[in-house]
């Protein structure tokens, strides 16, 4: 989401004359559009705030100046103190008020003659009442692949995430406003949209006005069938969701919507009831497995990623156990997996038998290294098969193009410059823990540049 939030902010923007550089050191404006979720994320503002500033000392010596902002999650946690600890700074903002960026900017040009010190910066973290979406213009950037949030903030309260603190409360855009955008950006050239949202499959959004159904807030299957309709788009994924709100219609969606694509990023966070318990996940670990198999049951080759946090206040070898179990009894395609960070506000935080940093080290490298298995297993399993990929990142090696099968592995193509942007069929040849590579048929790059 901060991907998105990032490319809104430079849409927000464009239209005042500013433009993307790929050199820090000559931004007029520098904004770190930050993550909360772990102190290792929260760190890295700090440090790359540092780096900033010597760009901006520089940047003032040679008769300009660098406005340096920091927006998303920790601005929104940390505020005044950011500005209070590094005056150099002169905005900070929160995920909820960038469309407010003009307005600040004007404010810290206006202060820019006050002399330094505090009040100096421009400090904007409201939860304000007005949505940012109704004020955010319509995007000029074509992707092949694009981002559209379509849902943000959270009510649940997993007791170890800041999430609820720093993006606010659950929020939908209604059904209308989406569709507009997602009609904008395939008009633009994309392909595949990823619906966004902390509690995606939580969406509950106002439904259109064309729309006769007795219900006046649509769900994210409608949502998905709906956009389903839009001629060129081909490919559907939203991201990411909680095993509570996975409701049969969605889960039916999978198997009726084409477009929706076979892959799906389901946190289960831990395999043990106690510590899924204690994280107020309101889940046990057999749901969870249920969820997984009636999604199967409706669409086969759906794949599974997952979260899991390791090391938990509390978390015993017992615990860990059942989380290698869960993974097994899964078989996943990727997962994510994190130590336990202490978040500052949150219940976790303040909870005893608090685990050592050296045994949450063992208990991610064993996780790991079984996901990896699963990974690489699944990877090499689609060796010898034709898989659709979007080509929409290039690669390190002249010629290389990157780009994502259905089920979401990064395909590696050489001599494919001139497909960039394109879907096209790849006969996979070698698989790897995080990633497979393939070439495209001759004959259809012939028919692809005839
Ligand atoms: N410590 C470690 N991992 C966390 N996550 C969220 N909060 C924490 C925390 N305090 C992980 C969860 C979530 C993902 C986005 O980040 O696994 O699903
Ligand atoms: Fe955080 Fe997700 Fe739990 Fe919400 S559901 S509190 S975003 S982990």
């Amino acid at each position: 989401m901060n991907v998105y939030d990032s490319q809104r902010m430079a849409d927000i923007l464009s239209p005042f004359g500013y433009a993307l550089t790929e050199e820090p050191e000559q931004a007029d404006i520098a904004i770190l559009n930050t993550c909360h979720i772990r102190e290792k994320a929260e760190q890295k503002v700090h440090s790359d705030l540092g780096r900033l500033r010597s760009h901006k000392v520089a940047s003032v010596a040679n008769g300009r100046n660098m406005i340096i902002a920091v927006g998303g999650c920790v601005g929104q946690a940390e505020g005044e103190e950011i500005i209070r600890q590094a005056p150099y700074v002169d905005m900070v903002f929160g995920p909820q008020t960038y469309h407010r960026l003009p307005e600040m900017l004007a404010n810290v040009m206006r202060n820019s003659d006050k002399k330094r010190g505090p009040g100096r910066g421009v400090v904007d973290t409201e939860f304000p009442t007005e949505v940012k979406f109704d004020f955010l213009p319509e995007t000029t950037e074509s992707r092949s692949s694009a981002y559209v949030s379509v849902q943000e903030g959270c009510d649940k309260f997993c007791t170890f995430c800041v999430v609820p603190y720093t993006r606010g409360a659950e929020y939908s855009r209604p059904v209308e406003s989406i569709v507009k955008e997602v009609k904008h950006l395939v008009k633009l050239g994309a392909m595949e949209i990823t619906l966004l949202g902390q509690n995606v499959n939580a969406y509950h959004g106002e439904a259109p006005a064309s729309s006769h159904a007795a219900s006046k807030v649509w769900g994210l299957s409608q949502l998905i069938h709906e956009l389903a309709e839009i001629d060129g788009l081909e490919r559907i994924r939203y991201t990411t969701s909680h095993p509570r709100d996975m409701g049969q219609d969605l889960i039916d969606a999978h198997g009726a919507v084409p477009k929706l694509m076979p892959f799906l990023h389901l946190p289960v966070q831990s395999g043990s009831d106690r510590i899924l318990e204690a994280m107020n996940r309101k889940h046990s670990a057999d749901d969870y497995l249920k969820v997984i198999e009636r999604l199967r049951k409706s669409c086969p080759e759906i794949a599974f990623s997952s979260d899991f946090i390791v090391g938990f206040p509390g978390e015993t070898d017992e615990d860990h156990k059942n989380t290698l179990k869960l993974i097994n009894d899964v078989n996943y395609a990727q997962a994510y997996s994190f130590k336990y960070s202490i978040r500052p506000g949150t219940p976790a935080g303040l909870m005893d038998k608090q685990v050592p940093e050296s045994v949450k080290s063992e208990r991610l490298q064993e996780l790991q290294e079984l996901v990896n298995t699963q990974q690489l297993a699944f990877n090499k399993n689609t060796v010898g098969t034709t898989q659709k990929v979007l080509l929409d990142r290039t690669g390190k090696f002249e010629g290389q193009l990157i780009g994502r099968t259905a089920f979401m592995q990064s395909v590696y193509v050489l001599e494919s410059k001139h497909l960039f942007g394109q879907m096209v069929d790849v006969k996979i040849e070698s698989g790897y823990a995080n990633s497979i590579s393939g070439v495209i048929p001759s004959d259809k790059c012939l028919q692809l540049t005839a």
